[in-house]
């Protein structure tokens, strides 16, 4: 076993009640338990039913994970929980199991930011980030570009979504294809049987006049609108929708979109390492496209493995093992649940 501190992370920022343990960056147990199956009829995330989803299930999620780890809360060096951005509610449940925790077992507590653990959570699969990298994160929420020097003292953010995230664009355009929710998942399937080119559909933000003032931000509102007249232009020439081709040729304009701004970031930067988190770098067209047009330009490419990606309790815990091995200060007892917490705060 690796060296490091054994450290507990909670998530509950959204859906999922995450529980992870991890030793220096050696993953231990990740439970998860999800709602998900209860919002669907919702088509999206109903807060109030998410934090009493996450009530019920802390307390059998921790057990399953120290179960897993094969050790006692007793043997834990800190409690690592994620403090915002996300829901209030469902966040509250986690910070105020952490605090418990804490308090009981008089361990060190992180209240840490759920995008800063997205990045973080790699080091479990590929060791320790490159110094500095490129973050392009992608979730429901949020779709940035940051320069990452320390994960543990903060990043810079060079970009980000100026309407919806993508995530939330792969989960409107399943919605309007009747695909189930959440849509990521979904589209990325569908689209494995269509084709990327039957729609020429738009880029947003890559036009000369949009780069100029844009060049590291996102749009996927003009891109989901295009979407949905598209499929409403069918329907009203009484042709059946090909599922699959629209799926496809919509990852295709996303993944086209991310690929191509995160290698432009990188390179402005000077940077040769980028990394992609976040719920929507499960996406299997992103993951080779991501690596196909890396080796053509000398950039190497991290991608945690899909279960990562999406939200789970050992990114938390993974960031909390970095926090500590850093010697960085853990957070105030009284920490407050905070959901909007900025991208610029690791530790809350
Ligand atoms: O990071 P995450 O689990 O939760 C947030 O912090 O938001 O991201 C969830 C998002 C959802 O919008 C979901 O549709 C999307 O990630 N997603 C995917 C895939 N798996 C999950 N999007 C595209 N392709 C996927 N395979
Ligand atoms: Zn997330």
């Amino acid at each position: 076993m690796s060296d490091g501190p054994l450290v507990l992370g909670i998530e509950t920022s959204c859906d999922e009640t995450g529980v992870g343990i991890v030793r220096g960056h050696t993953l231990l147990a990740d439970a998860v338990a999800s709602s998900v199956d209860e919002h669907a009829r919702f088509g999206g995330v109903v807060p109030e039913v998410a934090s009493r989803a996450h009530l019920e299930a802390m307390v059998p999620t921790i057990e399953r994970a120290c179960e897993t780890a094969g050790i006692s809360l007793h043997d834990v060096d800190a409690i690592a929980v994620t403090s915002g951005p996300g829901l209030v509610g469902a966040l509250l449940v986690g910070v105020a199991s952490a605090k418990a925790l804490a308090l009981g077992l008089g361990k060190p507590l992180y209240g840490v930011n759920h995008l800063a653990a997205h990045v973080a959570v790699d080091q479990l699969e590929h060791g320790p980030l490159p110094e500095p990298c490129l973050a392009l994160l992608v979730s429901g929420g949020h779709s940035s570009l940051l320069r990452v020097e320390d994960v543990t003292v903060g990043v810079d953010p060079l970009g980000a979504t100026i309407d919806d995230a993508a995530g939330e664009a792969f989960d409107k355009v399943a919605r309007l294809l009747g695909l189930p929710f959440p849509g990521g998942p979904h589209i990325d399937r569908a689209a494995a049987s269509g084709s990327s080119v039957a729609i020429d559909f738009p880029r947003g933000l890559t036009s000369r006049k949009d780069v100029e003032r844009h060049r590291f931000d996102f749009s996927f509102s003009g891109l989901k609108t295009a979407v949905a007249r598209w499929v409403e232009a069918q329907q009203r020439l009484g042709t059946p929708i090909d599922v699959a081709d629209v799926a496809a040729s919509f990852q295709e304009a996303v993944c086209d979109v991310l690929v191509r701004k995160a290698f432009d970031a990188a390179q402005f930067h000077g940077i040769d390492d980028i990394l992609i988190g976040g719920g929507v770098a499960a996406n299997s067209r992103l993951r080779a496209m991501a690596t196909e047009r890396a080796e053509a330009r000398g950039i190497r490419v991290r991608v945690p493995r899909p279960g990562l990606c999406t939200d789970n309790g050992a990114m938390v815990a993974a960031l909390g093992a970095e926090l500590v091995t850093r010697g960085r200060a853990p957070s105030a007892l009284d920490l407050p649940a905070d959901s909007s917490q900025p991208i610029t705060t690791v530790v809350a």
